[in-house]
């Protein structure tokens, strides 16, 4: 399965799809990394493997418009079968989403519906809750409200600093995201475009506790 890989910042999660795909247990090809900054770290980790790069930038005063027209246009050149927004932090607008009907995923650090937006960690602990985790689900046009593919939950220690947890968290994100697109590639999570218009696919929802 042909992927493109939308990243905004430190590429982690691309890293580990990466590993994945060198140790054989992801079933994809990445045909290139999209970002909405030229300074992030994961355009240059996506370089230094020879995967095709491109920049979309928006910046203050911009037409966001626009910039949807364009990261839509660069997604779509590159062909993929799956788009996977690893750390993507902005919400995409209908030109990509109707290119793309059900075929854009996203890892969230949160136990979605619980906690969307881009202070997850910090939110959880905010609320006191003693489970957290990471939440990979189909993009649609809200705030991390898309269908729910699969979640993995980590405890919320005593001590916890957002920063603490969400490192936790992202232990779990780097197993789970890799494992869903190969669960998709493979034909085992189906992604039918109607699944979108679902609050909640049963059918595809998978829930991994680790061991504490
Ligand atoms: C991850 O925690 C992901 O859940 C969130 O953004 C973070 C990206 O981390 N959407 P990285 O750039 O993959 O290290």
């Amino acid at each position: 399965m042909n992927i493109v890989v939308l990243v905004s910042g430190r590429g982690s999660n691309l890293r580990a799809i990466c590993d994945a795909i060198d140790a054989g247990t992801c079933d994809a090809v990445i045909l290139g990394v999209v970002s909405d900054r030229s300074a992030a770290a994961a355009l240059e980790f996506a370089k230094g493997r020879g995967i095709p790069t491109r920049v979309v930038s928006l910046r203050k005063g911009d037409d966001r418009d626009s910039w949807n027209e364009s990261l839509a246009a660069e997604v779509a050149d590159l062909g993929p079968d799956l788009i996977v927004l690893a750390g993507f932090m902005r919400v995409l607008g209908a030109p990509l989403l109707e290119r793309f009907p059900g075929r854009i995923i996203n890892v969230h650090p949160a136990l979605l519906p619980s906690f969307p937006g881009h202070s997850a960690p910090q939110e959880a602990l905010d609320r006191g809750v003693r489970i957290s985790g990471c939440t990979v689900h189909i993009v649609d046009a809200g705030v991390d409200t898309g269908p729910i593919l699969a979640q993995a939950a980590v405890p919320v220690l005593a001590d916890d600093t957002a920063d603490s947890l969400h490192r936790r968290i992202q232990i779990q994100e780097h197993r789970l995201l890799p494992q869903v697109i190969h669960q998709i590639a493979i034909g085992a999570i189906t992604l039918d475009p109607l699944v979108v218009r679902t609050p909640v696919a049963d059918s595809i929802r998978t829930l991994t506790v680790p061991d504490a």
